[in-house]
């Protein structure tokens, strides 16, 4: 990592405020409620101690991870944010090229303001043979038009849809409404709705819908070849049911604090989800992840990888395509220094006994 003024991605929030509409910067920072959860999440790993083990370490260290078939250079996902082009003018096309370059899997947002084509094309251009990107889908009432954006997805070349399944509604965000923030502004849209039944991309045309049920995550395994991912499952007894109905991975995810309020941090709620599922599937885990030592605890305590949502839009917001990739190089070095200091040789070397409450 080269020396500059962002030595950290903590940096990088502070950056981003100096450039980003305060309006926008409260969307892209806020929660649900009084934060709770939002806050939570980094006290969360900030809660528990790493207790490393010695002298039995090696000069190298294998940070690569293979999910359903994609393969990474970092077990660091970018999760799936919406509105890129809010922050910055390339928007998710100067994010795919960033994770492209990083070896990092993109999960593209449903609410993209790029059209996913675009958001691939990105990618390849940057890194031909870069790793996979993956749709995150909200499931639509409307059966044909989920039914035409996963078909869309699909063809655009992204490899695994991450569904999420923690927004019957809208959350709500005092400070969106107090900003009174709820519509793109003119001239921006959601890039893969846009054509849909006629729409425009319209925000409003995304709909969160409470009648989503199990039954339309088996609808959703007969009309795609996809690995399946629930994003946001986050009692113990849900990811059980998941297991049984076939899905192929779960991110555990509180959207980051932005869905219900007072949920607890999902780094507290990793290790009862993995004794839950055990080896059966594997587990990712996003919501304020900010350094390698977060990194490493929740690897330790049985995920396969994490994401990161915030530090993603800060890094484009602050310096487009190189602030992405600055905070991934960041992440990378980070984790790479910890598993050095732990002791270990790869991350499949990480085990719970190397955190503490
Ligand atoms: C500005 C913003 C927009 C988001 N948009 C989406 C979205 O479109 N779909 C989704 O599944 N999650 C969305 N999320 C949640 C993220 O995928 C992720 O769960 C969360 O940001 C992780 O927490 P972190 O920001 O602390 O890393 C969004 C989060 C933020 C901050």
């Amino acid at each position: 990592v080269s020396t500059g003024a962002h030595v950290n991605v903590r940096d990088f929030e502070k950056a981003a405020r100096q450039k980003v509409d305060p309006i926008h910067a409260d969307y892209f920072n806020g929660g649900a409620g009084d934060e709770i959860t939002l806050r939570a999440n980094e006290k969360g790993f900030e809660n528990l101690k790493l207790l490393p083990r010695v002298l039995r370490g090696s000069a190298k260290r294998e940070l690569d991870v293979t999910l359903f078939g994609s393969r990474a250079a970092m077990p660091v996902l970018l999760s799936p944010t919406a509105f890129h082009r809010l922050v910055h003018d390339e928007g998710e096309r100067a994010t795919a090229r960033a994770a492209a370059r990083a070896g990092a899997i993109m999960i593209v947002s449903m609410a993209a303001t790029v059209a996913v084509e675009d958001i691939v094309a990105a990618a390849r251009e940057a890194v031909p043979d870069g790793p996979d990107l993956w749709f995150q889908l909200y499931v639509q009432p409307d059966l044909e038009i989920t039914e035409t954006l996963v078909a869309r997805a699909a063809t655009a070349g992204t490899k695994a849809i991450v569904v999420t399944v923690d927004s019957p509604v809208l959350g709500s965000s005092d400070r969106n409404n107090r900003n009174d923030f709820h519509d793109l502004p003119p001239g921006l849209a959601c890039e893969n709705l846009r054509g849909l039944r006629g729409g425009s991309g319209h925000v409003r045309q995304i709909q969160m819908s409470a009648e989503i049920s199990w039954t339309h995550i088996d609808w959703l395994r007969g009309i795609t070849s996809l690995p399946i991912i629930l994003k946001g499952v986050l009692h113990p007894e849900d990811a059980r049911i998941a297991v049984a109905h076939g899905v192929d991975g779960l991110l555990l995810s509180n959207h980051g604090g932005r869905q219900l309020d007072t949920v607890p941090a999902t780094i507290d709620l990793l290790p009862e989800f993995v004794a839950t599922v055990g080896s059966r599937i594997p587990i990712m885990l996003d919501g304020g992840v900010r350094r390698g030592t977060d990194i490493v605890k929740a690897l330790a305590l049985g995920a396969s990888a994490v994401g990161v949502g915030r530090p993603i839009v800060w890094g484009l917001a602050a310096d487009g395509e190189s602030g992405v990739l600055r905070v991934l190089d960041l992440l990378r070095d980070e984790l790479d220094q910890t598993l050095a200091l732990c002791g270990a040789t790869s991350i499949r070397d990480l085990t719970a006994d190397l955190v503490r409450r």
